[in-house]
């Protein structure tokens, strides 16, 4: 079993945060967390309703359109209510001086013989990167799933992401398999363009006022 005997092991398994999540709603912004004590410790704990839209934030100002599109498109907000409602014990943020410096969620994948745990999203705020924040994320979320049976950690990152694939690789993480995103734009499909602009059509007669206002 992993042990952590720092902080951060501890305020999470107690499920009781150890920093008032409200606390780090107020790093929202990158100007705030720049103030934070670079001496403080990384504080790991699970993450709280207070903290769902702050996560939100930082992940967009993570997954960037020119950095990862992939990312960038999947990334909403229900991928943080969805896993907070579905998998709280494998939501956790990463505090620095009440500051949000990062995040992880995850999932477990039950089959009949085998508990494979899944690593969905894993952010660190720009300001707190290179100070073993995601690591101690992945400490504690590798720990709760050993408790809970899995044996097997799996994830996907775009193999152009070098700083995501050199992390989980100092994570003992490897046998990688290039995997192909591929991606469509319905409007500009011959066939499927014309359904788009078929229901378009559909909504505006079905509510003129309506769309001749958005088109104004
Ligand atoms: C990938 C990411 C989560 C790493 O977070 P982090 O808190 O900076 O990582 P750590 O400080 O725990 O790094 C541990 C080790 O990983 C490796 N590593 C992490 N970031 C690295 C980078 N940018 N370049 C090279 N190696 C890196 C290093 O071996 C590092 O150890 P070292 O600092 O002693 O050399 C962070 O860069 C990030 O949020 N990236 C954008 C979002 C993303 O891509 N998420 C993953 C896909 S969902």
């Amino acid at each position: 079993m992993v042990t952590n005997s720092d902080s951060a092991s501890d305020s999470a398994d107690n499920h009781e945060p150890t920093v008032s999540p409200n606390s780090a709603n107020s790093s929202n912004s990158s100007a705030s967390s720049t103030s934070a004590n670079a001496s403080a410790p990384v504080i790991v704990r699970n993450m709280e309703i207070d903290d769902l839209a702050p996560a939100f934030h930082l992940g967009e100002s993570l997954f960037t359109s020119d950095l990862y599109p992939y990312l960038y498109r999947t990334w909403e907000e229900w991928e943080v209510i969805g896993f907070y409602n579905t998998d709280p014990e494998y939501c956790l943020v990463a505090e620095i001086d009440g500051h949000l410096a990062g995040f992880i969620l995850g999932t477990v994948i039950s089959k009949a013989s085998w508990n494979y745990g899944y690593i969905t999203w894993l952010g660190v705020s720009h300001d707190f990167q290179r100070r073993g924040v995601a690591g101690k994320l992945f400490d504690k979320l590798v720990e709760r799933m050993i408790e809970e049976g899995v044996r097997f950690m799996l994830l996907d990152t775009d193999p152009a992401n070098t700083a995501a694939v050199k992390f989980f690789t100092s994570k003992g993480f490897g046998n990688t398999r290039q995997h192909v995103y591929l991606s469509l734009n319905l409007s500009k499909h011959e066939y499927y363009g014309r359904i788009i602009s078929y229901e378009r059509d559909k909504a505006e007669r079905a509510n003129p006022w309506r769309s001749r206002r958005r088109h104004t």
